[in-house]
């Protein structure tokens, strides 16, 4: 979908604009939105909400055609709730049946006119990017591995944003379009097949996008990684035939030698649990084990064509977990990067094993700040649900304030986070008599341990963890990806320029 902005004014006025369709708001206590009022001339649209043709509820919609007050063919009348205040849902939901209605009409072109400073304790920036990530959605499709298409998108693709603000608009408009590319990219590599969307598959499209967009990139292979002393990731990728590969992306938008953001992102493209094998139902989403990766690669992709004024770093460790009889078993202690020593009491628990030795990688960068990005564990799916990403931090000043900094930009993003706490009473579960950490503890609190875990190797820098294993995809009928948290992480290297 392409998307412009346009201000209208007294010369230039709505009413006389052209275009296949115009779509404006109404509400459910009968009141016409300003756009709406400014067409209707003859009173077409408020007979149409008084009779009761359409009840202004969020999301309900009525197609006019030759509306007397409008040069366009047609004026679609979206229903956004109660009164002129919108809540984030009455406005996405409002977005989201226009694209569909738009998605089924005989015309190519349409105006969006709604009220997008309506919404309660959001900017337009908000309302700008529910619009274009609803259009981009409209036009997903999921047919890259089928052998006949599904039906390309119809209806209206040239849309034109109506405001008042046309400036702001249009750099929150291009900010909006580079972030509903990165998800698109996020969402893709997430629904490849686990047998095309490899380690090195994973590498390659790091390589184009570093073409593209100007990125510095670095390809670490397993026989770099043996002298790096990444013993605990390679325990996990030596199961696997497929070859390991480490992808550092390099975005330098800011100044020269300004500490960088560091981004890591678990790339385990294929998660059977190991010798801790998984039980099969349901094994196949699995293939979603890269949304990390998958979701720093889209980062990249968004800043790239920001061109943001940022330095930041993209770590990547892409490796498969496979039960083989080089895999790891239960109870094998193996060296990480950092020199702790780590008894492997689960080989499910690969993501932290990957992660631990990435992030003392990070540590070269001298970083600013380093998030991980990782669905690392089933339980966050029990504690928040699908809704919310779990988000971990130290609990100190400085971490407070980036813990803050990332619930902020996820809200703003419309793709939220909800912190919960770490501690040394969960990194007490951790201890082994063996080694000097389990990679597991008891099952009450398990993304908690998870994230301790990975704590006990981040203490050289400001750190925070995104545990996405119940917000990166999606199951059953409407299966996918949904190229979170790409909304948040932009905003949140946005926000830090
Ligand atoms: N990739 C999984 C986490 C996961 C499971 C995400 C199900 C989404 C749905 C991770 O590697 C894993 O297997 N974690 C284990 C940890 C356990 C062994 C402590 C889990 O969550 O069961
Ligand atoms: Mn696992
Ligand atoms: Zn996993």
């Amino acid at each position: 979908m392409d998307f412009s902005i346009k201000a209208f004014d007294a010369k230039n006025t709505l009413a006389t604009a052209k275009a296949g369709v115009i779509a404006v708001a109404v509400y459910e206590n009968k009141k016409l939105s300003q756009a709406a009022k400014a067409l209707d001339q003859n009173g077409d649209i408020a007979a149409a909400l008084k009779s009761g043709d359409i009840s202004g509820k969020a999301g309900s919609t009525l197609l006019l055609r030759g509306v007397a007050g409008s040069a366009a063919q047609r004026v679609l009348l979206v229903g956004m709730g109660a009164d002129e205040t919108a809540s984030e849902k009455t406005f996405t939901s409002a977005v989201t049946a226009t694209m569909k209605a738009f998605a089924s009409l005989g015309a190519a072109d349409g105006i969006i006119a709604f009220p997008l400073a309506s919404v309660k304790e959001r900017d337009i920036n908000w309302a700008l990017r529910a619009i274009v990530v609803a259009g981009f959605e409209s036009e997903f499709r999921t047919d890259t591995q089928k052998s006949k298409k599904d039906p390309a998108p119809a209806g209206v693709r040239k849309v034109t944003i109506a405001t008042d603000a046309a400036a702001q608009a249009k750099a929150a408009l291009a900010q909006a379009v580079a972030i509903a590319n990165g998800m698109n990219l996020t969402k893709e590599l997430g629904n490849l097949s686990p047998n095309v969307c490899t380690p090195t598959y994973l590498a390659n499209t790091a390589k184009k996008l570093a073409a593209d967009f100007g990125f510095d990139v670095e390809v670490l292979e397993r026989k770099q990684l043996e002298a790096l002393k990444m013993g605990s990731l390679l325990s996990v990728a030596k199961g696997s035939d497929e070859a390991p590969k480490f992808i550092v992306l390099k975005h330098n938008g800011g100044k020269k030698g300004a500490a960088p953001v560091v981004l890591v992102g678990k790339g385990i493209t294929f998660d059977t649990g190991g010798i801790s094998l998984k039980p099969g139902p349901g094994m196949d989403e699995m293939k979603y084990d890269m949304c990390g990766a998958g979701s720093v690669l889209g980062t990249f992709r968004a800043i790239g064509e920001m061109g943001l004024k940022l330095n930041v770093v993209g770590i990547v460790a892409a490796c498969e977990n496979m039960p083989s009889g080089r895999a790891s078993k239960p109870g094998d202690i193996v060296t990480s990067m950092s020199g702790t020593t780590i008894e492997i009491l689960n080989t499910d628990a690969e993501g932290r094993l990957i992660l631990c030795d990435a992030l003392t990688y990070a540590e070269r960068f001298k970083p600013a700040a380093v998030v991980d990005i990782a669905t690392l564990t089933g339980a966050v799916i029990v504690s928040l649900g699908n809704h919310k990403s779990g988000l971990f931090t130290r609990h100190d000043d400085a971490h407070d304030k980036l813990a803050d900094e990332l619930v902020a930009a996820g809200k703003q993003a419309g793709d939220t986070a909800w912190r919960l706490p770490i501690g040394e009473e969960y990194n007490e579960q951790l201890k082994s008599n063996f080694a000097d950490l389990a990679n597991i503890g008891t099952p009450g609190g398990a993304s908690i341990t998870a994230a301790c875990f990975l704590e006990n190797f981040t203490r050289k820098y400001t750190w925070a963890h995104l545990d996405i294993a119940g917000t990166a995809w999606k199951s059953g009928a409407q299966k996918g990806a949904t190229g979170r948290p790409v909304p948040l992480l932009t905003t949140f290297l946005m926000n830090r320029v």
